[in-house]
């Protein structure tokens, strides 16, 4: 049973923004959301500061599957602030980052070394609505829901933090940092002195460009159509910064035409995705960090797959292990050698959270962090 605290303050309202239909270029900003009664082996968490990922986009567009109405964001950090029954490895007080896929521990990817692939929470998203409205299920993006003033996760989906990281630096671990800087340590393990392509230079790509410098590739070549995300790529590690039409010539020069010993597609696109593998070198790996749509085909001969002997794979979530790799990240920050204070380029409140959707999609921005006074 929730204790009494839980019980007071169940049918709270507060300001979320909400997603109604699938295909609405904009959320609906609202103050009546009411955060569902905490339930055994949850918390509540107060929502301090949320990055805007491309997901959340992704999510209002239909590539990423949501149930609507739901309340979007996926990338926060905050305070617990209440805690379910039974709960232990939590405390009221606690600062925490949201994970949008949490690992349970206990199944057999958990046991198998691949906590990323845990599908214990997964249906959730679909069936466990985090808030309501006039009684009817609003439920959370990826089964967060950062956009929120208040957040209702099951214990799995918050990891502890040290109490002196700010919590706009500690929201970004949640979804982009780990997914960029995790593809690069955990799905290429890509190793010093190596050639390294990232196509995409947003918040995930910025944050694989900072994973390649720190594992000491040598040559980092970022790719991307916006002039300013060139040079962003270049202060956050990358070698050099091309744009698409510019890519297959520097390829020749910097490889003298083999390709790249790991190529990283941050975009979603099949396109780029074939751009990855054709960059990449006999034996090589291309990484697909973007989410794309479901129906969005890439095509590949059989010959050249069996010919270029190269490893084609996804990554999710960073085929992270959160409960080591969320406090790796921040170490790496504390060391001085990931820059995420540098990453956020505008800091907002809730009610701008449909312009930050258009700054994302001019190019104007690496990373927007939504924060909650
Ligand atoms: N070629 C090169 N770069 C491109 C192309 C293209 N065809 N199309 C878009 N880009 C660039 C954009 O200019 C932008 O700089 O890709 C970048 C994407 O950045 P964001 O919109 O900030 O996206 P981000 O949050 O980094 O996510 C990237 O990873 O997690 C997934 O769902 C997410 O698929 C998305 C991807
Ligand atoms: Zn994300």
């Amino acid at each position: 049973m929730p204790e009494a605290g839980a019980v007071a303050e169940t049918g709270r309202s507060v300001r979320a923004a909400v997603l109604h239909e699938i295909g609405s270029s904009s959320l609906d900003i609202r103050d009546d959301i009411e955060v569902a009664p905490l339930t055994a082996g949850k918390v509540r968490i107060k929502i301090k500061a949320t990055g805007v990922c491309h997901s959340d986009l992704s999510a209002m567009n239909g590539t990423i599957p949501v149930p609507v109405p739901a309340v979007l964001g996926h990338e926060g950090a905050g305070e617990v602030v209440e805690i379910g029954a039974g709960v232990t490895e939590l405390a009221v007080g606690d600062h925490v980052v949201v994970c949008w896929s949490p690992q349970c521990g206990r199944c057999t990817d958990c046991a198998n070394g691949k906590p990323h692939l845990c599908m214990t929470y997964m249906m959730n998203a679909f069936t466990d609505a985090p808030f309501l409205r006039d009684g009817q299920s609003v439920f959370g993006m990826a089964g967060a829901g950062t956009f929120a003033e208040d957040l209702i996760v099951p214990v799995d989906g918050a990891i502890k933090i040290d109490d002196d990281v700010p919590y706009d630096i500690a929201s970004l671990v949640g979804c982009g940092v780990m997914t960029g800087v995790g593809a690069v340590f955990n799905a290429a393990r890509v190793e010093p002195g190596s050639a390294v392509l990232v196509i995409g230079c947003g918040g995930v790509g910025i944050s694989a460009i900072q994973g390649a410098k720190i594992s000491g590739a040598a040559t980092i070549v970022a790719v991307d159509m916006v002039e300013q995300k060139l040079e962003w790529a270049k202060q956050f590690g990358a070698t050099h910064a091309v744009t698409p039409g510019q890519l297959q010539s520097t390829m020749g020069l910097l490889t003298a035409g083999a390709g790249f010993d790991y190529a990283f597609e941050v975009v979603g696109r099949s396109d780029t995705i074939r751009m990855a593998y054709d960059n990449t070198r006999r034996g090589g790996t291309t990484v697909v960090v973007g989410v794309g749509k479901a129906d969005d085909m890439v095509s590949f001969s059989a010959f050249e797959l069996f010919y270029g002997e190269k490893t084609l794979r996804g990554t999710y979530y960073g085929t992270a292990n959160i409960r080591r790799d969320f406090p790796r990240m921040l170490k790496l920050w504390r060391a001085g050698q990931l820059d995420l204070e540098g990453m956020i380029t505008r800091r907002l409140k809730l009610d701008d959270v449909n312009d930050a959707f258009t700054a994302m999609q001019a190019g104007d921005v690496i990373r927007q962090v939504i924060t909650f006074d």
